[in-house]
């Protein structure tokens, strides 16, 4: 069983954020980063695929902890004009893992696939890469098991009023999450500027 999920907001990245999406890829350890791209990869291909991702269409969902991501998800529709198909990677910072965030964000990607008239999620792992089987069993997916490589296959249901319903709700609901988080950095920095630290207030009140 997971633990339950660390306190944070999901929300869709913007096509501007290609740098942060960069940075979440490169803080992820050597196995982490091995299972999500399925072999060793440098920094430099990570850079080079960060800025492409959101040039290709990706719709990438982040979870995000007091402004910095942490996880994502990321759904490449196949084909440009009404694609049935899409792939999904998904990629959670080792501290952050097995507290129910890949379940989480599988989920917002099913509904995001869903709502654009997909129904075959494809999701490509290696075969030691139990965690993610584990969370594509819990939907449902069909695998296929290569030597190496796992497939699976999922269904999206068909769109209806209420699952688009539930996307833009979770965008306003993510896009609120982002300007109280930012607030809060904000007023964080500024009260950090204009009171004085703990310590030189202790300093202070002992009159040394
Ligand atoms: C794979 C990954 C996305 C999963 O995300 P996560 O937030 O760690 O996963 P969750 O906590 O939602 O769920 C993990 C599930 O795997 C189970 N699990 C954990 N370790 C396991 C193992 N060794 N064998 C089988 N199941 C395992 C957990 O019990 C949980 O299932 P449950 O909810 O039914 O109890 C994340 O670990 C990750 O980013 N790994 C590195 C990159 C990667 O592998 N990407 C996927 C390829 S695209």
């Amino acid at each position: 069983m997971t633990d339950q999920v660390t306190p944070g907001i999901i929300r869709k990245l913007w096509a501007g954020e290609a740098e942060i999406f960069k940075d979440h890829l490169l803080r992820l350890d050597v196995e982490s980063r091995r299972f999500r791209f399925g072999s060793a990869v440098s920094a430099e291909f990570i850079e080079r695929y960060a800025a492409r991702a959101f040039r290709t269409g990706a719709i990438v969902h982040g979870y995000f902890v007091d402004g910095t991501l942490r996880a994502a998800a990321e759904l490449y529709p196949m084909g440009d004009v009404l694609p049935g198909e899409a792939e999904a990677a998904f990629s959670v910072e080792r501290e952050f893992q097995n507290h129910g965030l890949g379940t989480l964000l599988l989920e917002r990607v099913i509904l995001a696939a869903r709502n654009r008239g997909i129904r075959t999620l494809c999701l490509n792992c290696l075969a030691q890469n139990r965690r993610m089987q584990q969370i594509a069993r819990k939907f449902d997916a069909d695998l296929s098991f290569d030597t190496d490589e796992v497939m699976a296959e999922l269904k999206a249901p068909f769109p209806t009023a209420l699952s688009l319903a539930r996307e833009a709700a979770a965008d306003a609901q993510g896009v609120a999450g982002a300007m109280l988080q930012a607030h809060r950095l904000a007023t964080g920095r500024l009260f950090d500027m204009f009171m004085p630290a703990n310590d030189e207030r202790a300093l202070e009140a002992t009159g040394s």
